[in-house]
C-alpha cells in the first residue's frame, strides 16, 4: 500500500474508533492501540506534508494564536430557554403546550439533562465542519472554529451518508467533573488560574485567543439540537438528534422519551437523584415537544421557545460572607482553617462552615474576613470556598492571621518544613501546613489520636464513641492511648452512657484488642501521612516494629511509594522521646505484635549498591553511571575513597568529578555509609540482580472476595490473603486465581463459574487459612 492509502486508511480506521469511543460510548480497541494508529499517522504525515488535510484526526491541536475572535451570524437566533422551578412551574408550562395545540391525548417529550456548560453552533458543509461559534447574544458570536476543532469528540466530518449539504447543529460545550478536577490540580501546581466550577472551566478553555491551550483542555461538546439546514433532517426533535448520532455526533446518553408532564416529572426525579453520580455538572433537565410539526404550531414568546423549558435543580452555589476564621486542630497537629460563614442554604441544605484546607488556599483565594464568597457544594462533598467576590469587599476586611499558639492547649504553633532531595542535596522549604508542638499533651490532638487508635480499621476497639473519648480525656483519665489499657469497669461506669454490662464489655474489648496485625498497628499510630497503605507497606517490607523505628528516612524510600517526604515523618515520628514512651508503654501493656518477622525477599531484592548510590542524588550520576561504578569498584569504600583516575575509567569526566565533590562532604560519606549499615542490618545483601521471587506462598495470585463472610469481616479476610502475598481485586476476571463467596454472593460468583475460577465457602476459606498456619 502507498502512503496516501495508507493515511486515508489510518484516518478511516481512528475516526471509526473516535465514533465508537466519544459517540456510542463502546470502545473498539485499547488506548495503546489507538496511540499506535494515531503516531504511525502523525508520521507518514510528517514524511508526506502535502497530504495533510484539515480533517485528519491530527489536526485538533490548535493552531496559531488570534489577536481577536472575529462575529458570526446566527442565521437562525440562539434562544434561551424558560425556566421552570417548581412542579407547578413544569404544570402550568404542560397546560399551556396542550392548550396551544389543543390535543386531547398526551403530549409527546423529550427528555434530555441541562448541560452546564455553554451553547456552540458547529456548520457542517457538504459533511465537513467549516465553522464553529459562541452563542454570543443569540444573533451574533464568535468564531471560534480552530477551537472547537480541537474538542476530541467532535466530528470534524460526517460520517455515512444523507446529510443535508448545509447542517447547523447545536449544542454545549462543557468540562467532565474529572476533567475539571484535574485542570485544577494542574493549573494549582503550576501557580496557574484556578476556576470555580467546570462551567467556568469550560469557558474559559474555549474562549482562548491560543488554541493550543483550548487543545490541552479536557472539553467536551453534546449535542441538542440543528439551526438552519438545507433539508429537513427528520420529523420529530428525537429522531432528528438520533440521525445525528448515525453521523457521528455525540448525544447525551440520557436522552427519553416522555408521554405528558408526569412522565417528564419522574425524568426530572430520576436524574435528579442520579446528579451526584453522573461524570458532568447539570443544572436542570430540558423538555421539548418532540414533534416539529407541534413546536411549529406552538411557536415563540419574546426570546423563548413555548414549545420547551428548562426543569431547574437547586442550585449548587451560592454567595455568603465570611464571619470569621477559626483554627481547628487536627490529630496530627495540623491547625487548620476554617471558615465561619453565614449561614446560607446550598441545594437544600444550610452551611455554615466551610474548610479552607491551609494558608495556602487562603493566599490562592485572596480571603479575607468580612469577603463575600462563592460557596459550592458539589455532591456529598464538604463544602468549598470557590472564589473571592472582590467587587463586595468591604472597607474593614481583615486579613487571616495563623495563632502563634495552639488554640486548645496554648503550644507553639510551627510551620512545616517540606523536604527536598535534589543534585545531592537535601533542601527544606517552608510548607503551607502549620502544627501545634503539643502532641499529646494537647487536648484536641489526643482526643483525635484516641479516637483513631480505636477506630475500626485501626484497634477496632468497640464500644468507644466519640463522645466518650471526649469526656475520657476531659476527666484526666487518659493522657495516652496507652492508659485505656489500665481502664477499669468502675471508672468507664462514671461516664454518660455506660451501665453495668457495656463497661464490663468495653475493658474486654479493649483487652481483646492486644493482638493486632503488626500493620494495623502502626496505622493506630497515627504517624503523620501513614495511611492503611502505607502501614502494610512498612509492616510487610519491614516485618518488625524494631525495623519500622529505627529506619533512616533514605532506607524508607526504598519501600515502594513511600516519598521522602513521608519517610522523614515517619523517621521523626519515631525519632520523638514521647511517642517513643508511648510505643513502649502499649507493648507492656501485653500487647503483642502478630505476624513480625523477617525482612521481605521482594524489599531485600529490590536494593543493590548501585541502586543505593543511584539515590544519593549525585549530580549527573543517574542509575546507569551508579550501575558502572559499582562495577568498576565494587564497595562503598572503595568509590568513597576513589580517585580521579579510578572513577574516570567507569565514568565521563563530568560524573567523576560530582562523585568526587560530592564524597568530600564527611556528612555524605557517613549518610551513604550509615544507610548501607542499617541495610546490611536488616539483613539484607547487595544483589546485584533484581529478583521477583517473594516467598509467599500466594505471591502473584489475584484473589476476591464477595459477599457476607460470617466468621471475619472482609478487611480482616483481604488483611489475611494480602499477608500471604495475594492481591485482592475488586472484581472478577480471567486472571483471577480464587473467589471467596459468602452467602449472598451475586454477580462476582456468577463470573467466577462462567470462568471456570475457584470458588471457596467461607468453610473452605478458614480451613485454607489454617493450612497456611493462620488461624481466625
Ligand atoms: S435547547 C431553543 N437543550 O441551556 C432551545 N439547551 O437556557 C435552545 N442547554 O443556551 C436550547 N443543555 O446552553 C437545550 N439539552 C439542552 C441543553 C441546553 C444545556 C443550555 C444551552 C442554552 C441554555 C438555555
Amino acid at each position: 500500500m502507498n502512503a496516501e492509502n495508507r493515511i486515508h486508511a489510518l484516518r478511516a480506521e481512528l475516526d471509526q474508533h473516535n465514533y465508537r469511543y466519544y459517540v456510542l460510548d463502546e470502545p473498539s480497541v485499547p488506548d495503546a492501540e489507538y496511540d499506535r494508529l494515531f503516531n504511525e499517522l502523525k508520521a507518514l504525515e510528517a514524511e508526506h506534508p502535502h497530504l495533510v488535510t484539515p480533517d485528519s484526526p491530527t489536526q485538533r491541536v490548535g493552531g496559531a494564536a488570534l489577536a481577536a475572535f472575529s462575529q458570526v451570524r446566527h442565521e437562525i437566533p440562539m434562544l434561551s430557554l424558560g425556566n421552570a422551578f417548581e412542579e407547578a412551574d413544569l404544570r402550568e408550562f404542560g397546560r399551556r403546550v396542550v392548550e396551544g395545540l389543543d390535543q386531547r391525548e398526551a403530549v409527546d417529550y423529550s427528555c434530555e439533562p441541562k448541560l452546564d456548560g455553554l451553547a456552540v453552533s458547529l456548520l457542517y458543509r457538504n459533511g465537513q465542519l467549516v465553522q464553529g461559534a459562541t452563542r454570543g447574544d443569540g444573533t451574533t458570536g464568535e468564531d471560534i472554529s480552530t477551537n472547537v476543532r480541537t474538542i476530541r469528540n467532535v466530528p470534524l466530518k460526517l460520517h455515512g451518508k444523507g446529510w443535508p449539504e448545509v447542517l447547523e447543529v447545536r449544542g454545549e460545550v462543557y468540562m467532565s467533573k474529572a476533567g475539571f478536577e484535574r485542570l485544577n490540580a494542574a493549573q494549582a501546581e503550576v501557580g496557574g488560574k484556578t476556576f470555580a466550577n467546570p462551567r467556568n472551566a469550560a469557558a474559559g478553555s474555549l474562549r482562548q485567543l491560543d488554541s493550543k491551550i483550548t487543545a490541552s483542555r479536557p472539553l467536551e461538546f453534546c449535542c441538542y439540537g440543528v439551526g438552519q439546514t438545507s433539508a429537513r433532517v427528520a420529523d420529530s426533535h428525537i429522531a432528528t438528534l438520533e440521525q445525528l448520532k448515525v453521523w457521528g455526533l455525540p448525544i447525551s446518553p440520557e436522552l427519553k422519551h416522555a408521554e405528558g408532564i408526569e412522565q417528564c416529572l419522574a425524568y426530572y426525579q430520576d436524574i435528579g437523584a442520579r446528579r451526584n453520580s453522573l461524570a458532568y455538572e447539570i443544572d436542570g433537565v430540558v423538555f421539548k415537544v418532540n414533534s416539529l410539526a407541534a413546536q411549529q404550531e406552538l411557536g415563540f414568546r419574546a426570546r423563548e421557545p413555548r414549545w420547551a423549558i428548562a426543569h431547574k435543580f437547586p442550585a449548587m452555589e451560592e454567595l455568603t460572607e465570611v464571619l470569621d476564621v477559626e483554627f481547628q486542630v487536627g490529630r496530627t497537629g495540623a491547625v487548620t482553617p476554617v471558615a465561619r460563614l453565614k449561614p446560607v442554604k446550598v441545594a437544600g441544605v444550610t452551611v455554615s462552615n466551610a474548610t479552607l484546607h491551609n494558608m495556602d488556599e487562603i493566599a490562592r483565594l485572596g480571603l479575607r474576613i468580612g469577603d463575600t464568597v462563592i460557596i459550592r457544594r458539589a455532591g456529598d462533598v464538604i463544602p468549598q470556598v470557590m472564589q473571592v467576590v472582590l467587587d463586595r469587599r468591604p472597607d474593614d476586611a481583615r486579613a487571616v492571621e495563623v495563632p502563634s499558639a495552639c488554640p486548645v492547649c496554648g503550644s507553639q504553633v510551627e510551620r512545616t518544613q517540606l523536604i527536598k532531595r535534589s543534585k545531592g542535596r537535601e533542601t527544606t522549604s517552608e510548607g503551607a501546613v502549620y502544627r501545634c508542638v503539643g502532641r499529646l499533651a494537647c487536648g484536641a490532638q489526643l482526643k483525635q489520636a484516641i479516637i483513631h487508635y480505636v477506630s475500626r480499621r485501626a484497634m477496632d476497639i468497640d464500644g468507644l464513641g466519640e463522645k466518650s473519648v471526649e469526656q475520657l480525656v476531659d476527666e484526666g483519665l487518659i493522657r495516652s492511648p496507652a492508659d485505656l489499657y489500665a481502664l477499669k469497669p468502675e471508672q468507664v461506669f462514671e461516664l454518660e452512657g455506660f451501665a453495668e454490662v457495656s463497661s464490663r464489655k468495653l475493658v474486654e474489648a479493649i483487652e481483646a484488642s492486644k493482638r493486632p496485625t503488626l500493620a494495623r498497628f502502626i496505622f493506630a499510630l497515627g504517624i503523620p501521612d501513614v495511611g492503611e497503605e502505607t502501614a502494610k507497606v512498612l509492616a510487610r517490607s519491614l516485618g518488625s516494629l524494631e525495623r519500622v523505628k529505627v529506619a533512616l528516612p533514605q532506607v524508607l524510600t526504598y519501600l515502594p511509594d513511600i516519598g521522602l517526604e513521608v519517610a522523614h515523618e515517619i523517621h521523626n515520628f519515631f525519632e520523638d522521646a514521647h511517642n517513643r514512651d508511648v510505643i513502649e508503654q502499649l507493648l507492656a501493656s501485653g500487647m503483642q505484635l502478630q505476624d513480625q518477622g523477617e525482612l521481605a525477599a521482594e524489599f531485600a531484592a529490590s536494593t543493590t549498591l548501585a541502586g543505593m548510590i543511584a539515590k544519593l542524588d549525585i549530580p549527573s550520576v543517574g542509575p546507569t553511571g551508579a550501575e558502572k561504578l559499582v562495577d568498576k569498584l565494587g564497595t562503598l569504600e572503595k568509590i568513597i575513597a576513589a580517585d580521579g583516575i579510578d572513577l574516570r575509567q567507569a565514568l565521563t569526566t563530568k560524573q567523576a568529578e560530582a562523585v568526587r565533590e560530592f564524597f568530600k562532604v564527611e556528612a555524605n560519606q557517613q549518610l551513604a555509609r550509615a544507610i548501607e549499615a542499617q541495610l546490611k542490618d536488616f539483613g539484607m545483601h547487595w544483589h546485584s540482580e533484581k529478583k521477583t521471587a517473594d516467598g509467599l506462598p500466594l505471591a502473584g495470585q489475584t484473589w476476591v472476595l464477595t459477599g457476607t463472610l460470617e466468621r471475619m469481616s472482609r478487611d480482616i479476610a483481604k488483611e489475611k490473603l494480602e499477608s500471604l502475598g495475594a492481591k485482592v481485586a475488586g472484581s472478577v476476571s480471567g486472571k483471577t486465581h480464587c473467589v471467596v463467596a459468602g452467602p449472598g454472593a451475586g454477580s462476582k460468583l456468577a463470573k467466577a463459574s462462567e470462568l471456570g475460577v475457584k470458588v471457596l465457602d467461607e468453610d473452605a476459606f478458614v480451613a485454607f487459612l489454617a493450612e497456611q498456619g493462620i488461624a481466625v
